[in-house]
């Protein structure tokens, strides 16, 4: 028999067209609106593999549902969104898309330090708002990338990746990380440092830690408090690593200078969190490996993670 597969997402055709050679497929048919959990309740019970992305929770009591589940297939290097030990306790293996969206992602990080180091969101709203009379020695300005301290939280594949573009900027290396990288320090010039250290010294603080139980709420008031006031935060990573509301009032009070987000505690931001009131805070829609390139690769790489599992063959990344 034909294993049943659930895709939580409309996917680009050939990749379904791939995964239905092998398996019988149901999608929930949408782009751009999530699957209602009472339908993914349905559609686990006797799925033999989930193909899902990091919008859906699965968690405990959707793994309980399961019959007869082989893979959770993420399309996403993050996991946070599925429930491992229940996974694992049931014998379900979880896979993720890591290494090929490394890039992107970094160079949107690297997007999100200019834009708000140099203010680009908020001049082109200046100029397009019919603001810009004339060019004044003072309008606008920012603060500058190049020969800065930019301190990197997490030092994994992206961490590495930015700490790369970084040193074409002649910036100055400090990272932190659960696990010291020594090859790392030597191939990069940078230092590997305590936290309050890397806040104290950073012009550029970057999040690049997997969302966990240990980094939930890791950036509060205190951290932010640290930092110098003319430094900026960066969180590509994810959202409840740095505390909102702390960040907001950091902001306010001019105790950091700028931020620039691409996650957030609950995604999407509701129009009304006071951080989009900000104009030195600059917002995105987590788009971090949002290049149609990356997203493809993601997409086949997940597909490849699912059927080599359903095949009872070792994915080429799953969540150990
Ligand atoms: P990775 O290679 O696993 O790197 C994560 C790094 O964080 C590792 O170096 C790890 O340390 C470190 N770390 C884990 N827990 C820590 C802790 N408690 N304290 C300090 N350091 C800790 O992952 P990656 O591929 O770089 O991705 C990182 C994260 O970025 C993902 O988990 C995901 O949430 C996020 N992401 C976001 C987007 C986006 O669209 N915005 C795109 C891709 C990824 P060790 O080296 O000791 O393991
Ligand atoms: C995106 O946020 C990912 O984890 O891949």
């Amino acid at each position: 028999m034909r294993p049943k597969v659930y895709i939580t997402r409309r996917i680009p055709d050939g990749i379904i067209a791939r995964i239905e050679k092998e398996c019988e497929v149901s999608m929930w048919p949408e782009t751009d609106i999530p699957v209602p959990r009472e339908v993914l309740e349905r559609e686990i019970i006797d799925a033999d593999g989930i193909f899902c992305l990091l919008t859906e929770s699965v968690d405990k009591e959707l793994i309980a549902k399961a019959q007869q589940l082989k893979v959770i297939s993420n399309m996403a290097v993050g996991y946070n969104n599925i429930d491992i030990g229940a996974a694992k306790e049931k014998g379900i293996i979880v896979t993720n898309t890591p290494g090929v969206l490394t890039d992107t992602t970094a160079d949107l990080t690297f997007a999100l330090m200019m834009a708000a180091a140099r203010r680009i969101v908020e001049s082109s709203d200046y100029l397009r708002k019919g603001n810009w009379k004339t060019w004044s020695p003072m309008q606008l300005t920012g603060q500058d990338i190049f020969g800065a301290t930019l301190g990197i939280i997490g030092m994994g594949r992206i961490g590495e990746a930015v700490a790369k573009r970084a040193s074409g900027f002649d910036m100055n290396l400090l990272y932190y990380n659960r696990s010291q990288k020594p090859y790392l320090e030597k191939k990069m010039n940078m230092k590997f440092v305590g936290l309050d250290t890397l806040l104290k010294e950073s012009d550029f603080v970057c999040i690049l830690t997997p969302y966990t139980r240990e980094t939930k709420n890791l950036i509060g008031y205190k951290e932010l408090l640290l930092m110098k006031k003319t430094s900026i935060l960066i969180n590509t990573a994810r959202g409840g690593i740095v505390n909102e509301e702390d960040l907001c009032r950091a902001l306010k009070e001019g105790e950091i200078w700028a931020a620039g987000l691409d996650v957030f505690e609950l995604e999407p931001i509701s129009p009304e969190n006071p951080l989009l009131t900000l104009p030195n805070v600059v917002t995105l829609p987590h788009i971090g490996s949002a290049s149609i390139n990356t997203r493809m690769k993601m997409a086949e790489l997940a597909a490849d993670n699912l059927l080599l599992a359903l095949n009872n063959k070792t994915p080429l990344y799953f969540v150990d």
